[in-house]
Protein backbone atom coordinates (compact mmCIF):
# COMPACT_ATOMS: atom_id res chain seq x y z
CA UNK A 1 0.00 0.00 0.00
CA UNK A 2 1.49 3.30 -1.24
CA UNK A 3 -0.55 5.58 1.01
CA UNK A 4 -1.85 3.70 4.20
CA UNK A 5 0.58 1.82 6.55
CA UNK A 6 -1.05 -0.58 9.12
CA UNK A 7 0.29 -2.14 11.75
CA UNK A 8 -0.54 -4.64 14.66
CA UNK A 9 0.45 -4.12 18.53
CA UNK A 10 -0.91 -6.56 21.17
CA UNK A 11 -4.17 -7.46 19.36
CA UNK A 12 -4.93 -3.51 18.16
CA UNK A 13 -4.29 -2.60 14.86
CA UNK A 14 -3.64 0.85 13.55
CA UNK A 15 -4.15 2.22 10.50
CA UNK A 16 -2.21 5.30 9.15
CA UNK A 17 -3.34 7.36 6.53
CA UNK A 18 0.09 8.35 4.97
CA UNK A 19 0.26 11.36 2.15
CA UNK A 20 1.31 13.63 4.13
CA UNK A 21 2.44 16.08 1.20
CA UNK A 22 -1.08 16.33 0.70
CA UNK A 23 -2.28 16.90 4.55
CA UNK A 24 -3.79 13.29 4.13
CA UNK A 25 -6.27 14.34 1.49
CA UNK A 26 -8.52 11.11 0.19
CA UNK A 27 -7.92 10.37 -3.57
CA UNK A 28 -8.89 7.32 -4.83
CA UNK A 29 -5.98 5.55 -4.39
CA UNK A 30 -5.92 6.37 -0.65
CA UNK A 31 -9.02 4.88 0.02
CA UNK A 32 -8.26 1.78 -2.55
CA UNK A 33 -5.71 1.27 0.19
CA UNK A 34 -7.79 1.67 2.93
CA UNK A 35 -9.48 -0.95 1.57
CA UNK A 36 -6.83 -2.96 1.60
CA UNK A 37 -5.72 -2.60 4.83
CA UNK A 38 -9.32 -3.58 5.81
CA UNK A 39 -9.15 -7.03 4.53
CA UNK A 40 -5.74 -7.51 5.87
CA UNK A 41 -6.98 -7.12 9.25
CA UNK A 42 -7.24 -10.15 10.79
CA UNK A 43 -9.94 -10.68 12.96
CA UNK A 44 -9.14 -13.64 15.14
CA UNK A 45 -6.53 -11.98 16.42
CA UNK A 46 -6.91 -8.44 16.15
CA UNK A 47 -9.89 -6.73 18.85
CA UNK A 48 -9.73 -2.76 18.16
CA UNK A 49 -9.09 -0.67 15.46
CA UNK A 50 -7.25 2.73 15.41
CA UNK A 51 -7.40 5.20 12.53
CA UNK A 52 -5.29 8.53 12.22
CA UNK A 53 -3.03 10.71 10.20
CA UNK A 54 0.61 10.50 9.22
CA UNK A 55 2.30 14.04 10.74
CA UNK A 56 1.37 16.16 13.31
CA UNK A 57 -0.37 18.87 10.95
CA UNK A 58 -3.66 16.62 9.85
CA UNK A 59 -5.92 13.55 9.82
CA UNK A 60 -7.38 13.84 6.75
CA UNK A 61 -7.82 17.64 5.10
CA UNK A 62 -11.04 16.04 2.84
CA UNK A 63 -11.64 14.41 -0.18
CA UNK A 64 -8.91 15.12 -3.09
CA UNK A 65 -9.98 18.11 -4.52
CA UNK A 66 -7.64 18.30 -7.67
CA UNK A 67 -8.88 14.67 -8.65
CA UNK A 68 -12.62 16.20 -7.63
CA UNK A 69 -12.16 19.36 -9.64
CA UNK A 70 -13.23 18.15 -13.21
CA UNK A 71 -15.64 15.10 -12.13
CA UNK A 72 -18.89 14.39 -14.63
CA UNK A 73 -22.07 14.17 -12.92
CA UNK A 74 -21.94 10.44 -12.81
CA UNK A 75 -18.06 10.13 -11.48
CA UNK A 76 -19.06 12.69 -8.75
CA UNK A 77 -22.10 10.08 -7.84
CA UNK A 78 -19.71 6.97 -8.56
CA UNK A 79 -17.21 9.04 -6.38
CA UNK A 80 -19.41 9.19 -3.68
CA UNK A 81 -20.27 5.91 -3.65
CA UNK A 82 -16.67 4.86 -3.37
CA UNK A 83 -16.39 7.04 -0.14
CA UNK A 84 -19.52 5.95 1.27
CA UNK A 85 -19.18 2.21 0.77
CA UNK A 86 -15.88 1.48 1.92
CA UNK A 87 -17.23 4.51 5.51
CA UNK A 88 -20.48 1.85 5.62
CA UNK A 89 -17.55 -0.71 5.57
CA UNK A 90 -15.45 1.05 8.73
CA UNK A 91 -18.68 1.61 10.42
CA UNK A 92 -20.43 -1.85 10.44
CA UNK A 93 -16.78 -3.44 10.60
CA UNK A 94 -17.09 -5.73 12.94
CA UNK A 95 -15.01 -4.63 16.01
CA UNK A 96 -14.47 -1.11 17.20
CA UNK A 97 -12.81 1.20 15.58
CA UNK A 98 -11.51 4.40 17.24
CA UNK A 99 -10.58 6.99 15.06
CA UNK A 100 -7.28 9.55 17.00
CA UNK A 101 -7.95 12.96 15.04
CA UNK A 102 -4.54 13.92 15.01
CA UNK A 103 -4.94 17.35 13.21
CA UNK A 104 -7.41 18.59 10.43
CA UNK A 105 -10.64 16.66 10.16
CA UNK A 106 -12.64 18.54 7.27
CA UNK A 107 -14.80 17.42 4.69
CA UNK A 108 -14.44 13.77 3.81
CA UNK A 109 -11.65 13.40 6.79
CA UNK A 110 -14.35 14.51 9.87
CA UNK A 111 -16.87 11.86 7.83
CA UNK A 112 -14.41 9.49 7.58
CA UNK A 113 -14.29 10.28 11.31
CA UNK A 114 -18.01 9.72 11.93
CA UNK A 115 -17.86 6.40 10.40
CA UNK A 116 -15.82 4.95 13.27
CA UNK A 117 -16.92 4.54 16.70
CA UNK A 118 -15.19 6.21 18.84
CA UNK A 119 -13.68 9.88 18.39
CA UNK A 120 -10.85 11.43 20.41
CA UNK A 121 -8.28 14.34 18.86
CA UNK A 122 -5.27 16.01 19.54
CA UNK A 123 -5.92 19.96 20.91
CA UNK A 124 -4.88 20.86 17.44
CA UNK A 125 -7.44 19.23 15.82
CA UNK A 126 -9.68 21.43 13.75
CA UNK A 127 -13.13 19.67 12.31
CA UNK A 128 -15.58 20.84 9.39
CA UNK A 129 -17.73 20.34 6.46
CA UNK A 130 -16.44 23.24 4.01
CA UNK A 131 -17.68 21.57 0.89
CA UNK A 132 -20.27 24.39 0.22
CA UNK A 133 -17.58 26.63 -0.25
CA UNK A 134 -16.95 24.49 -2.30
CA UNK A 135 -19.64 24.34 -4.77
CA UNK A 136 -20.76 20.79 -3.26
CA UNK A 137 -22.39 18.92 -0.89
CA UNK A 138 -20.63 16.67 1.98
CA UNK A 139 -20.24 13.63 -0.38
CA UNK A 140 -18.85 10.85 2.04
CA UNK A 141 -21.85 10.70 4.60
CA UNK A 142 -21.49 14.16 6.11
CA UNK A 143 -25.06 15.27 5.90
CA UNK A 144 -26.31 12.01 7.42
CA UNK A 145 -23.54 10.84 10.26
CA UNK A 146 -23.17 14.60 11.27
CA UNK A 147 -27.02 15.20 12.31
CA UNK A 148 -26.82 12.25 13.71
CA UNK A 149 -23.94 12.49 15.93
CA UNK A 150 -24.51 16.30 16.87
CA UNK A 151 -28.17 16.76 16.19
CA UNK A 152 -30.04 18.09 13.20
CA UNK A 153 -29.60 22.23 14.33
CA UNK A 154 -26.07 21.87 14.89
CA UNK A 155 -25.10 20.02 11.83
CA UNK A 156 -26.90 22.22 9.54
CA UNK A 157 -25.60 25.32 11.11
CA UNK A 158 -22.02 23.70 10.40
CA UNK A 159 -22.65 22.43 7.10
CA UNK A 160 -24.60 25.32 5.57
CA UNK A 161 -21.59 27.66 6.71
CA UNK A 162 -19.18 25.40 6.19
CA UNK A 163 -17.29 27.17 9.08
CA UNK A 164 -14.38 25.10 10.79
CA UNK A 165 -14.35 24.51 14.84
CA UNK A 166 -11.60 23.46 17.36
CA UNK A 167 -11.06 20.67 19.40
CA UNK A 168 -13.11 22.17 22.25
CA UNK A 169 -16.02 22.85 20.37
CA UNK A 170 -16.09 19.50 18.29
CA UNK A 171 -15.94 17.94 22.91
CA UNK A 172 -18.14 20.44 23.53
CA UNK A 173 -21.08 19.62 20.67
CA UNK A 174 -20.29 15.77 21.31
CA UNK A 175 -18.12 15.40 17.97
CA UNK A 176 -15.72 14.01 19.92
CA UNK A 177 -15.36 12.13 23.47
CA UNK A 178 -11.82 13.41 24.71
CA UNK A 179 -9.43 15.89 23.16
CA UNK A 180 -6.19 15.68 24.41
CA UNK A 181 -2.30 17.40 23.85
CA UNK A 182 -1.08 16.60 20.53
CA UNK A 183 1.63 13.75 22.14
CA UNK A 184 -0.81 12.29 24.45
CA UNK A 185 -3.40 11.14 21.52
CA UNK A 186 -1.77 7.72 20.59
CA UNK A 187 -1.02 6.78 24.19
CA UNK A 188 -4.73 7.44 24.91
CA UNK A 189 -6.06 6.01 21.96
CA UNK A 190 -3.60 3.17 22.39
CA UNK A 191 -4.97 2.70 26.41
CA UNK A 192 -8.64 3.03 25.47
CA UNK A 193 -8.01 0.50 22.99
CA UNK A 194 -6.33 -1.95 25.21
CA UNK A 195 -9.42 -1.34 27.89
CA UNK A 196 -11.81 -2.21 25.05
CA UNK A 197 -9.38 -5.49 23.78
CA UNK A 198 -9.44 -7.01 27.55
CA UNK A 199 -13.42 -7.70 27.49
CA UNK A 200 -15.05 -10.60 25.69
CA UNK A 201 -14.23 -10.05 22.23
CA UNK A 202 -17.67 -11.56 20.38
CA UNK A 203 -19.59 -9.46 23.50
CA UNK A 204 -18.40 -6.19 22.76
CA UNK A 205 -18.57 -7.15 19.12
CA UNK A 206 -22.42 -8.05 19.73
CA UNK A 207 -22.44 -4.43 21.15
CA UNK A 208 -21.44 -2.65 18.33
CA UNK A 209 -24.25 -4.19 16.25
CA UNK A 210 -26.82 -3.84 18.61
CA UNK A 211 -26.31 -0.27 18.91
CA UNK A 212 -25.49 0.56 15.11
CA UNK A 213 -28.46 -2.04 13.86
CA UNK A 214 -30.81 -0.74 16.56
CA UNK A 215 -30.46 3.11 15.66
CA UNK A 216 -31.59 2.33 12.14
CA UNK A 217 -35.05 0.58 13.42
CA UNK A 218 -37.90 1.26 15.58
CA UNK A 219 -37.35 0.75 19.81
CA UNK A 220 -39.37 -2.24 19.33
CA UNK A 221 -37.56 -4.34 16.77
CA UNK A 222 -34.25 -2.77 18.14
CA UNK A 223 -34.67 -4.68 21.40
CA UNK A 224 -35.47 -7.75 19.24
CA UNK A 225 -31.91 -6.80 18.02
CA UNK A 226 -30.51 -6.84 21.02
CA UNK A 227 -32.26 -9.55 22.63
CA UNK A 228 -30.98 -12.17 20.19
CA UNK A 229 -27.17 -11.10 20.31
CA UNK A 230 -27.37 -11.16 24.21
CA UNK A 231 -29.03 -14.47 23.65
CA UNK A 232 -26.23 -15.59 21.03
CA UNK A 233 -23.56 -14.65 23.96
CA UNK A 234 -24.77 -17.76 26.17
CA UNK A 235 -22.98 -19.87 23.64
CA UNK A 236 -19.76 -18.94 23.95
CA UNK A 237 -16.94 -19.77 26.40
CA UNK A 238 -15.82 -16.13 27.17
CA UNK A 239 -20.24 -16.14 28.56
CA UNK A 240 -18.49 -19.08 30.76
CA UNK A 241 -15.64 -17.88 31.89
CA UNK A 242 -16.71 -14.37 32.51
CA UNK A 243 -19.64 -15.02 35.12
CA UNK A 244 -17.43 -18.19 36.68
CA UNK A 245 -14.79 -15.75 37.35
CA UNK A 246 -17.57 -13.64 39.06
CA UNK A 247 -19.08 -16.22 41.21
CA UNK A 248 -15.62 -18.17 41.80
CA UNK A 249 -14.62 -14.33 43.06
CA UNK A 250 -11.46 -14.74 40.83
CA UNK A 251 -10.04 -12.88 37.68
CA UNK A 252 -10.85 -13.94 34.04
CA UNK A 253 -8.16 -16.62 33.15
CA UNK A 254 -8.83 -15.33 29.77
CA UNK A 255 -11.41 -14.39 27.08
CA UNK A 256 -10.91 -16.76 24.21
CA UNK A 257 -13.05 -15.17 21.71
CA UNK A 258 -14.89 -17.82 21.30
N1 LIG B 1 -7.35 17.94 -1.56
C1 LIG B 1 -6.19 18.00 -2.24
N2 LIG B 1 -5.07 18.58 -1.76
C2 LIG B 1 -5.14 19.11 -0.53
C3 LIG B 1 -6.31 19.08 0.25
C4 LIG B 1 -7.46 18.44 -0.31
N3 LIG B 1 -8.61 18.32 0.35
N4 LIG B 1 -6.07 19.69 1.42
C5 LIG B 1 -4.78 20.09 1.39
N5 LIG B 1 -4.21 19.74 0.20
C6 LIG B 1 -2.86 20.00 -0.25
C7 LIG B 1 -2.68 21.44 -0.68
O1 LIG B 1 -3.13 21.63 -2.00
C8 LIG B 1 -1.18 21.62 -0.52
O2 LIG B 1 -0.54 21.02 -1.64
P1 LIG B 1 0.68 21.77 -2.35
O3 LIG B 1 1.75 21.86 -1.28
O4 LIG B 1 1.04 20.86 -3.47
O5 LIG B 1 0.20 23.11 -2.76
C9 LIG B 1 -0.86 20.77 0.68
O6 LIG B 1 -1.95 19.86 0.84
C10 LIG B 1 -0.74 21.58 1.95
O7 LIG B 1 -1.92 22.34 2.09
P2 LIG B 1 -1.92 23.92 2.37
O8 LIG B 1 -0.71 24.56 1.77
O9 LIG B 1 -3.25 24.46 1.94
O10 LIG B 1 -1.77 23.93 3.96
P3 LIG B 1 -2.31 25.04 4.96
O11 LIG B 1 -1.74 24.70 6.29
O12 LIG B 1 -2.09 26.41 4.45
O13 LIG B 1 -3.90 24.82 5.02
C11 LIG B 1 -5.89 23.52 5.18
C12 LIG B 1 -4.41 23.63 5.54
C13 LIG B 1 -6.70 24.61 5.91
C14 LIG B 1 -6.38 22.13 5.62
C15 LIG B 1 -6.08 23.69 3.68
O14 LIG B 1 -5.17 22.81 3.01
C16 LIG B 1 -7.44 23.37 3.18
O15 LIG B 1 -8.33 24.17 3.32
N6 LIG B 1 -7.64 22.19 2.53
C17 LIG B 1 -8.86 21.81 1.96
C18 LIG B 1 -9.88 21.42 3.01
C19 LIG B 1 -11.21 21.08 2.36
O16 LIG B 1 -11.86 21.91 1.77
N7 LIG B 1 -11.64 19.80 2.51
C20 LIG B 1 -12.86 19.34 1.98
C21 LIG B 1 -12.65 18.74 0.63
S1 LIG B 1 -14.17 18.39 -0.19
C22 LIG B 1 -14.67 16.88 0.45
O17 LIG B 1 -14.08 16.33 1.34
C23 LIG B 1 -15.89 16.34 -0.24
C24 LIG B 1 -16.49 15.14 0.38
O18 LIG B 1 -17.21 15.23 1.36
C25 LIG B 1 -16.29 13.84 -0.22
Amino acid sequence: MEFVTYEVENQIGIITINRPKALNALNSAVLDDLEEALNGVDLDTVRVLILTGAGEKSFVAGADIGEMSNLTKAEGEAFGKKGNDLFRRIETFPIPVIAAVNGFALGGGCEISMSCDIRICSDNAVFGQPEVGLGITPGFGGTQRLARIVGVGMAKQMIYSARNIKADEAYRIGLVNAVYPQEELMPAAKKLAATIAKNAPIAVRNCKKAINDGLQTDMDQALVIEEKLFGDCFETYDQKEGMAAFLEKRKVEAFLNK
